[in-house]
């Protein structure tokens, strides 16, 4: 394991100035250890190998330089940063060829320096996390939230690692249910801005005419009904993530003026005269197949170039392999312990459900485990696994349509006499299919006769 607080070595042999930068190391989450020569920086580096370096170039007994050639492979991570008095071009090329991270020059700029350590300090926490995760990956077959250890999932892991450090903009795609949500979340907890909010916000579930307004707020008085000045969502996002859900279903107008909050960083409320800068990190996602929604016409394609600098696709439920069996076991165990119960699945129960297509992805697995879980007593049978035996859920098979507006009785009747259509008249079959009993069904029949002044049925 990491260990979980950066450690920085200060070289300089003024010792007013090492323990000014002992405090801004300090102050910037780092453990500090100040030395003042060149020998004792390299007695230093034998026991331990810092983080970060801040180093003054000339010291007493010699050179920086001769420690960063010291600097072996073990410390190729270790970021130095080197402070000087006299500057020339020798030995800025020199820091170059050695990799440092930068070069400062006495008296130096305070802000930057912290602002160069916080960011180092920052990244070196994620890094950390990060390798705890791929840890419990390997040992637990889950990472973080995410279950599941299937090849197709442990490749999404990467990619989340490897993006939630960075600020850049990501677009997750993947069927319904596949845990889209669960990834945006995820990608926020392992990034530097895991302190800051995480915003989302579902663009199909807002009127498009309010949309621009929650995105970006409005002045006082710039449309009917703007009492007041409104903060949107990218400036309350600040230091945070903004998880923008359903983007093919932001209006086209609005999706260019998105395109140019990512391009400059900076956002204008309605009715406002002054663009405000934004730290936000946008996350965006969406079940369709991106291409095709620029075919349709609902994403613009330029927009889809800037979300896809980095894509991460979630595989369906069914190219999970065994991860399907953790996952329902998983989901049966959150249940059993929140109802202290041990209830458990049969083998012939998990054979039902591999044999499943699952178009609802995790979701409709556990909605599935869920209800099975309420119909079984102690074990969980095939028969209490609420799955259509055809194994297609309500996808395929023949369907009815009943609008909305439509009376329960109105519903009711429709269903009944599709289902007596599918089974070619057999009411008995029918009355089973529809889980009421033979008597019901005719009792029915009978009063739609009644209805129809004795034509129907
Ligand atoms: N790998 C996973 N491990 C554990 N739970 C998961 C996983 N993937 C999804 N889930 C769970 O399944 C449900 C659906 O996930 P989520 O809401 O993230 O899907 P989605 O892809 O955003 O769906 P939609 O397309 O409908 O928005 C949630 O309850 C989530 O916690
Ligand atoms: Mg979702």
């Amino acid at each position: 394991m990491p260990h979980s607080t950066p450690h920085a070595l200060a070289v300089d042999d003024d010792k007013n100035f090492l323990s000014a930068l002992e405090d801004l190391a300090e102050a910037a989450g780092f453990q500090t250890t100040t030395v003042t020569s060149l020998a004792e920086a390299k007695e230093e580096f034998s026991k331990s190998i810092p983080d970060v370096i801040l180093m003054d170039l000339v010291l007493p007994d010699g050179s920086g330089f001769e420690l960063l050639n010291d600097l072996d492979s073990a410390a190729a991570s270790t970021e130095v940063i080197l402070i000087t008095g006299h500057a020339s071009v020798d030995s800025a090329v020199e820091a170059l060829r050695f990799g440092v991270t930068d070069f400062l020059l006495k008296p130096i700029d305070v802000e930057r320096l912290r602002h160069i350590l916080i960011e180092i300090a920052r990244s070196r926490e994620s890094r950390a996390q990060i390798q705890a995760i791929e840890e419990e990956v390997r040992q637990f077959g889950r990472f973080g939230p995410l279950l599941g250890s299937s090849p197709a999932m442990q490749r999404v892991y990467r990619l989340v690692s490897r993006v939630s450090p960075t600020d850049a903009t990501v677009l997750v795609t993947g069927e319904s249910g596949t845990g889209k949500d669960l990834v945006a979340q995820t990608v926020h907890r392992l990034s530097r801005r895991h302190k800051g909010d995480f915003l989302p916000l579902n663009c199909g579930a807002i009127s498009p005419t309010l949309i621009e307004s929650e995105l970006f707020g409005h002045e006082k008085g710039s449309f009917t009904g703007a009492q007041k000045r409104h903060q949107g969502y990218f400036e309350r996002a600040n230091g945070g993530t903004l998880f923008l859900d359903e983007i093919t279903e932001m209006p086209l107008e609005l999706q260019v003026k998105l395109l140019r909050v990512l391009e400059t960083g900076q956002i204008m409320r309605i009715g406002g005269d002054r663009a405000l800068d934004t730290d936000v990190r946008v996350i965006t996602a969406t079940n369709r197949r991106p291409e095709d929604a620029v075919k349709e016409g609902k994403l613009r394609e330029d927009l889809l170039y800037r979300l896809q600098v980095f894509p991460i696709h979630l595989p369906p439920l069914r190219h999970r392999g065994r991860d399907l069996e953790h996952l329902a076991e998983h989901f049966l165990q959150v249940l059993n312990k929140g109802d202290s119960t041990s209830k458990e699945l049969t083998a012939e129960a998990f054979d039902k459900l591999r044999e499943h297509e699952w178009p609802g992805n995790v979701r409709e697995l556990k909605n599935v485990v869920h209800r099975a879980f309420i119909m079984a007593d102690d074990t969980i049978g095939p028969d209490e696994i609420p799955l259509d035996p055809r194994g297609d859920g309500v996808s395929d098979g023949p369907s009815i349509r009943v609008p909305i507006g439509s009376t329960i009785a109105e519903a009711e009747r429709k269903l009944i006499m599709a289902t007596l259509e599918e089974h070619e008249g057999d009411k008995k079959e029918s009355a089973e299919v529809l889980g009421i009993s033979l008597k019901t069904l005719y009792n029915r029949l009978n009063a739609y006769k009644e209805e129809d002044g004795g034509s129907a049925a």
